[in-house]
């Protein structure tokens, strides 16, 4: 596939280095890490149907993102859900986050304590796992709490089913490739 032809924003618009995955209804991308990419695997006339308003540009797999290697300087997701760091030994999804990654690139989730997807504890087991398979630190992991509700006041995030929810952990990654 001539991914120039197919998604011409991400080879055209190298001076956009942020992308955000799994955006859904949201935009937090745009409003926190501008100028961004705004992605999720639903097609846009999906979201069109269930979404009051979606800035979704490209639709796209988290783990197969239709772009160049070494793009990306921050990859942001929140409430990864039916993607990210829930299966053992799948690495799929660590792979593709470290070939778009830019060196030193950062990768935030933000995230509940109870999303099989992605708590801390299981993102960090996950990296520390990667990152042995490779015998090197491709990722540095960190994590805090933070109070959603004050620090992104306004701001709605989703579960799948449409319910509000409130993340309580900014999960914090550093692909290292040098
Ligand atoms: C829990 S919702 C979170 C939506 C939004 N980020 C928020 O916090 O309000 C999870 C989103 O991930 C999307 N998603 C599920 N699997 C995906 C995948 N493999 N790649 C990209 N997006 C995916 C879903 O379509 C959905 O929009």
């Amino acid at each position: 596939m001539n991914l120039a032809e197919y998604h011409p924003l991400f080879t055209d618009n190298l001076q956009v280095v942020n992308i955000e995955l799994g955006a859904g209804c949201g935009n937090f991308g745009q409003i926190y890490y501008p100028e961004c990419f705004i992605t999720d695997m639903e097609t846009k006339s999906k979201l069109d149907e269930i979404c009051t308003n979606h800035f979704v540009t490209i639709s796209c797999d988290a783990r197969n993102i239709p772009c160049e290697s070494n793009r990306f300087k921050n990859i942001i997701m929140c409430n990864p859900y039916g993607y990210g760091f829930k299966d053992r030994r799948d690495y799929t999804f660590l792979n593709e986050l470290y070939r778009v990654s830019l060196n030193e690139a950062n990768i935030i989730i933000l995230t509940s304590g109870v999303n099989r997807f992605a708590t801390p504890d299981k993102v960090k087991i996950r990296i520390k796992d990667y990152n042995l398979e490779h015998s090197t630190t491709r990722f540095m992991f960190d994590y805090q709490e933070i109070d959603s509700e004050k620090d992104y006041e306004g701001y709605n995030f989703f579960t799948t089913n449409r319910r509000k929810t409130f993340p309580k952990f900014k999960i914090a990654l550093k692909c290292l490739k040098a």
